[in-house]
């Protein structure tokens, strides 16, 4: 039996590779680990696999398509789970799921796996996301059923020659890439607690950020950010620029009770400078170029979309039918956004666009004013009509 693992070179993954070995009767490992920009150096992560057992060690750049085609759709849906956690984790799991697929029918393969839990969002994520590319093919998800402590997993690895991790004190489980970092466990569990200052990575504490503001501009073109200051960037420059940038205001921190989809309230701490920058613009910029009715609409659109793809739907025919309906709503959403970054916050002061729909001649209290207040009383009258009537019924 030939298995591709989803490998990140952490405990949990690392252990997989004995355990499917030795309790499964697996025969050939294969190890992928997606390079998502989480600034891991690869080639150890490549090493260790090998060394764990892996017969095989694969390595994926997948940056590029990881913003592109992920990253970009869940900002112009301004997806934002429980009003505020910007999906980076979410986002990944389809993504890897694709390439996991992909590289098992390369080589010809009898399953994947994965180090998920069975608490967590994410073997949902891998799971369907799975069993939407490839129906019949299996899921191999060994942290899922061997019902060892964290403790006992790092036993375990030890007696394959798996070295504990370094800092044993680390009691976090941290995911990153290139849209965040997702922090949990250790002290993070007692949700009254603070979370202490040495969890952060991306994100200034704001004492330490500067005493002036710094004003960016963003250009965006149909929804998509394509420009920091006039300057053309693609993809994951501009990802990386505002992640530097507004994580050295102390931008994008955010700690929440969350609700998880298998039931569970966890506390989640998330740093994500770049994408909270990013949606709080892009959903500014929609306000200058789109009408009243579709913003309105599209605000719930953008909460089934958020939902869903934190729920692991991302191939799913409802996320496709969204996606269609957010595109359309895209095509003019072109223009800048002008912030001021400053102690922890990116405020919106200034946007422009060639499709406006602000019309100065109309919203001016001045005397240029083209509004016509006449009208105004017959749409009065015919607007509190059925008010009127109601309430001279009920007397
Ligand atoms: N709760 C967040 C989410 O569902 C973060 C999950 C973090 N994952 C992890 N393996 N540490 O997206
Ligand atoms: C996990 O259990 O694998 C991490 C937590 C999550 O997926 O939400």
């Amino acid at each position: 039996k030939k298995v591709v693992l989803a490998y990140s070179g952490g405990v949990d993954t690392s252990v997989c590779i004995p355990y499917l070995k030795q309790e499964w009767g697996v025969e050939e490992i294969i190890t992928l680990a997606a390079d998502l920009g989480q600034g891991d150096e690869l080639e150890p992560i490549r090493a260790k696999a090998l060394k764990s057992g892996a017969s095989e060690s694969l390595v994926m750049d997948v940056k590029d398509t990881f913003i592109k085609d992920y990253a970009f759709g869940a900002i112009q849906a301004n997806a934002l789970y429980e009003n505020r956690y910007p999906l980076g984790t979410a986002l990944a799991r389809p993504l890897i799921a694709k390439i996991l697929v992909e590289v098992a029918e390369k080589y010809g393969a009898d399953a994947i796996a994965h180090g998920c839990t069975g608490k967590g969002n994410d073997q949902v994520r891998f799971d369907v996301s799975t069993a939407a590319l490839k129906p019949d093919l299996k899921i191999l998800a060994p942290a899922r059923e061997w019902g060892m402590s964290r403790e006992e997993t790092i036993a375990y690895g030890e007696r394959f020659g798996i070295p504990a991790p370094v800092k044993k004190s680390s009691p976090y489980s941290i995911d990153k890439n290139l849209l965040g970092r997702s922090i949990e466990a250790g002290v993070l569990e007692d949700p009254a607690m603070e979370p202490p200052e040495e969890i952060y990575e991306m994100t200034k504490a704001i004492a330490d950020t500067p005493n002036e503001p710094e004003y960016i501009e963003i250009g965006f073109v149909r929804g998509i950010p394509t420009t920091i200051n006039g300057e053309p960037k693609n993809p994951v420059e501009l990802i990386e620029t505002l992640n530097t940038t507004a994580g050295n205001h102390g931008i994008g921190r955010i700690d929440m009770i969350e609700n998880r989809l298998v039931g569970i309230k966890s506390r989640e701490i998330y740093e994500s400078p770049a994408m909270i920058v990013l949606i709080n613009a892009h959903r500014d910029l929609e306000s200058l170029t789109l009408t009243a009715d579709v913003t309105q609409y599209k605000r719930g659109i953008e909460q089934t979309y958020t939902q869903i793809v934190y729920n692991g739907l991302w191939y799913s025919p409802l996320k496709a039918a969204l996606d269609a309906f957010i595109q359309k709503t895209q095509e003019r959403v072109s223009g800048t956004v002008r912030l001021k970054l400053f102690k922890g916050n990116a405020t919106i002061v200034g946007r422009r666009s060639e499709n406006t729909l602000y019309t100065p001649d109309l919203a001016t209290y001045g005397a240029e004013d083209q509004f016509d207040h006449k009208a105004a009383e017959g749409f009065i009258y015919v607007w509190g009509l059925p008010t009127r009537v109601w309430s001279q019924t009920g007397q």
